[in-house]
């Protein structure tokens, strides 16, 4: 019996991630269609712990996209897609090992149902993909992160609909044969179990309170399964050395107290966040899911070979997103994943998000012992409005979170966790996702524009650029 593990390993892969539609902008460039992304709008003044965008209805949708008041932010993103070699530069001086960036399926297929895909939108993923290589940095690719083709949405109802099946395996198989030389690790689906956050950047279902939203909901998180194992399927014959993983935003909660009726609802609230790793690392729908489909009144139309696609074809590696962690207290919260209490022992920042590093001990240690399979952080940072005073940004704060976090991860990894990357989010700042603010700022690189895309784009180094750059050359060593 040798334990071994004292810390990261050797090769450990340091970096940072984002998503294409937060940061490249060009929304219209080079022959890119409109993603759900592009009609997220911003307002002055919003609540930031509400989420505008999550489940859109029909009528929601019409004015995002013809409403010429609104403005969009992602649209313009931080213009990464022209500056990527700017970013690069900084991400470079930091001294990353890897970059977790995502492909935007409107630059392949700008409507998502064209037989040939964007030359251009090919290429410019070569160059981004060849500028990495140069830099030694490896990259982690999303295949779809929040980005449908608005197409898709309109003319075939979103992922409720089994065709996407077929037409996001056409965009995968075309990014497989284009980058499997570029791309060793690919991520097919952000977050496939953030539904009650992201319901709508996900699965492109509009919200209808005449049907069961639930049940369509399902329905597309199923065709997301089956379209997972053809696409796994297709890199294990074709590309056998490429990894394909599975994402999850980790959900876990704490019971708010130990009445066995808190203890209860927290187990079965978890046990239905498991379900997406259940059933792609697995591989079979679970019989406590069939129960809460049953109970929920969900009807899954299934054709006889998914279960057999779905069983044969296995995530290779977890990606875990981890910002926050929250209670349920059976007095108060039911079964719906968004329906949370707040712990009383953790802080918050001004999103709501509670401040937890020993959760993502906890979190981490629970899949590895549940999955044995490789793990990475995919996500884990800290939003904050921070203030750029005459070229600096203190953003000790940041650290603080990302300090506690590091440890808590390497915690789990001396007990025993298989974890071969971090990637906080987002390295540089970029429009956040929920809430659309360029003001919710994560990166170790302030981006001067502001929540309406003005602004001098400048690049300033934060304060935690040169921590981090001593937490990767020190391989997590030095905190
Ligand atoms: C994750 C998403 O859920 O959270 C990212 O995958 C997102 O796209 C991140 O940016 C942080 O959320 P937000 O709303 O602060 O940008």
């Amino acid at each position: 019996m040798v334990k071994s593990k004292n810390g990261f390993k050797d090769n450990f892969l340091w970096g940072g991630a984002t998503a294409a539609n937060q940061c490249e902008g060009a929304w219209n460039k080079d022959g890119k269609g409109i993603s759900t992304a592009d009609i997220q709008p911003y307002t002055k003044g919003i609540n930031r712990k509400s989420l505008n965008f999550n489940h859109v209805t029909k009528q929601a949708l019409d004015n995002f996209m013809n409403n010429n008041e609104l403005f969009y932010p992602k649209r313009n993103g931080v213009h990464f897609y022209d500056r990527y070699e700017e970013y690069f530069d900084k991400l470079e001086d930091m001294g990353f090992s890897c970059f977790r960036m995502s492909i935007a399926w409107t630059r392949i297929f700008p409507n998502g149902d064209e037989k040939e895909p964007n030359k251009k939108g090919l290429q410019h993923y070569r160059n981004v993909l060849t500028s990495l290589k140069k830099r030694g940095i490896t990259p982690i690719v999303t295949m779809s992160h929040y980005e449908m083709p608005i197409n898709l949405v309109t003319k075939y109802g979103g992922w409720e609909n089994r065709k996407l099946i077929n037409l996001f395996l056409n965009y995968c198989t075309v990014l497989l044969d284009n980058f499997h030389d570029l791309v060793k690790y690919w991520i097919v689906i952000n977050q496939i179990n953030l539904i009650q956050y992201e319901s709508f950047g996900s699965l492109g279902i509009l919200y209808d309170k005449n049907n069961n939203y639930l049940e369509q909901q399902f329905q597309g998180i199923h065709h997301q399964f089956v379209a997972f194992g053809l696409v796994k399927s297709y890199a294990q014959e074709h590309y056998p050395d490429n990894k394909i993983g599975t994402m999850l935003a980790d959900c876990i909660l704490q019971p708010y107290s130990c009445r066995p009726e808190d203890v209860e609802l927290a187990f079965k609230r978890n046990r239905m966040q498991y379900f997406f790793g259940d059933v792609q690392i697995l591989g079979n729908y679970p019989d406590y899911a069939l129960q809460y489909f049953k109970d929920n009144n969900i009807q899954l139309k299934t054709l006889p070979e998914d279960e057999k696609i779905i069983h044969d074809n296995l995530a290779d590696f977890l990606c875990i997103s981890y910002y926050y962690s929250y209670c349920v207290d059976a007095s108060k919260n039911g079964i719906d994943p968004a329906d949370t209490t707040k712990n009383p022992y953790l802080k918050e920042n001004e999103w709501g998000w509670a401040i937890n590093p020993s959760g993502l001990y906890v979190t981490m240690s629970n899949y590895w012992d549940r999955y044995h399979i490789p793990m990475m952080i995919g996500e884990n940072g800290f939003g904050f409005e921070d203030k750029l005073i005459d070229g600096k940004v203190h953003d000790q704060y940041r650290i603080d979170y990302l300090k506690k976090h590091i440890k808590a991860l390497k915690q789990a990894v001396i007990d025993g966790a298989d974890i071969f990357a971090y990637c906080s989010w987002a390295p540089f700042d970029i429009v956040s996702a929920g809430t659309a603010e360029m003001s919710k700022r994560y990166g170790y690189v302030y981006v001067d524009y502001d929540d309406f895309g003005n602004g001098s784009g400048k690049l300033y180094n934060k304060d935690s650029f040169y921590w981090y750059k001593k937490v990767i050359s020190s391989n997590g060593e030095e905190l």
